[in-house]
């Protein structure tokens, strides 16, 4: 797992080489072959979904289209409306979940598979197929194929956008010159990460519970930050809206409580913060400047805070081998779910 968290930037930038001079073009979309839509639905499991949601948030935000995520396991009773692009997103490819979903119709809609293997059975089953192209990843938690499948998730949606009509050209490059800065701001947050996550592992070791709270496209990082947390540590980990905090989850915090805020400058955060510190919660900022893990953020990015991921990735496998857990083969967990 670590070797694959240091992989990051290297992935991104080899991914962007490959399909980063296609997607202002509309061609991206456009070899594709698939017809023009409105809305996107966003079907699969775990880390897949988190980057499902951000890449769906991403054609709302940049597009002004509608976008669902559908856990793969519920998909069968989802309604799909007319002009719905589903796009079914796993690492594998071989999620049995997402394989079911497929063969319970997706109503008509044309569907995409982002995947890690092209010649996986999703990849094979489809209308059309995209590849994250991470490279083989052996841990079992995701990492790299997640950063991957965000990068190329958010260039097909600002192809598409260009390839309808509904974006001009010239935003188009903008967008892709900032996705282009990805693979360093990987490389300076775990630079950051290594460097200020240590003490923090130490402090909150005894912790049994933790909470990440994020605001606007911070949220799907704050549930891959629990989610990763949990596989790996075997600690309770909840993802929350920060808006949500007080409809519920500020009842879990009390003295020493640790709390991870992806704070990417929402001015709204401050009193969320402010909040979990009355109660006594440790707060842990990923972020803007000042914050406990700096990392490099613009809050126009296409992807969102999407370099907060490092250091969460890096919590989640310092507590791991802190408490002296084997990362790599978490309990009860395989790396390809074949079974429903
Ligand atoms: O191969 P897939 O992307 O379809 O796998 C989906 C999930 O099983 C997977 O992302 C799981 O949540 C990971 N172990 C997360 O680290």
């Amino acid at each position: 797992m670590a070797a694959e968290i240091r992989e990051q930037p290297e992935a991104a930038a080899r991914l962007l080489e490959e399909v980063g001079g296609r997607i202002a073009t509309g061609e991206l979309w456009n070899d594709l072959g698939l017809p023009r839509f409105d809305r996107m639905r966003v079907v699969a499991c775990g880390t897949s979904l988190n980057a499902g949601e951000v890449i769906g948030s991403a054609l709302s935000r940049l597009g002004g289209l509608g976008h669902s995520s559908v856990v793969a396991s519920e998909a069968a009773g989802s309604v799909v409306e007319p002009g719905t692009l589903t796009v079914m997103i796993s690492q594998s490819g071989e999620t049995a979940d997402v394989l079911r979903a497929l063969e319970e119709g997706p109503q008509g809609s044309p569907v995409l598979a982002l995947v890690n293997n092209v010649h996986s059975t999703l990849g094979r089953k489809v209308d059309a197929v995209l590849s994250c192209a991470a490279g083989p990843e052996i841990g079992v938690a995701a990492t790299k194929t997640f950063v991957c499948q965000v990068i190329v998730g958010t260039g097909l949606v600002i192809s598409a956008l260009v390839a309808s009509g509904r974006m001009d050209v010239a935003r188009a490059h903008r967008l892709v010159n900032d996705l282009y800065l990805i693979p360093e701001q990987l490389a300076e947050a775990a630079a950051a990460a290594r460097a200020l996550l240590p003490p923090l592992v130490e402090e909150v070791r005894g912790a049994k519970g933790f909470l990440f709270l994020g605001r606007g496209a911070g949220v799907a990082y704050a549930a891959e930050g629990a989610l990763k947390l949990k596989e790996i540590t075997y600690r309770w980990a909840e993802a929350y809206p920060a808006g949500e905090l007080k409809h519920g989850p500020l009842a879990l915090v009390e003295e020493g409580t640790p709390v991870i805020v992806i704070d990417d400058d929402d001015h709204r955060l401050a009193g969320n913060i402010a909040e979990v510190r009355a109660r006594g919660g440790r707060i842990i900022t990923i972020g803007r400047p000042g914050s406990s893990v700096e990392v490099p953020l613009s809050l126009a990015a296409p992807c969102g805070p999407l370099a907060a991921v490092v250091p969460l990735q890096m919590l989640a496998l310092g507590l791991a081998v802190e408490l002296g857990f084997d990362a790599d083969k978490p309990r009860n967990l395989a790396k390809s779910v074949t079974v429903d």
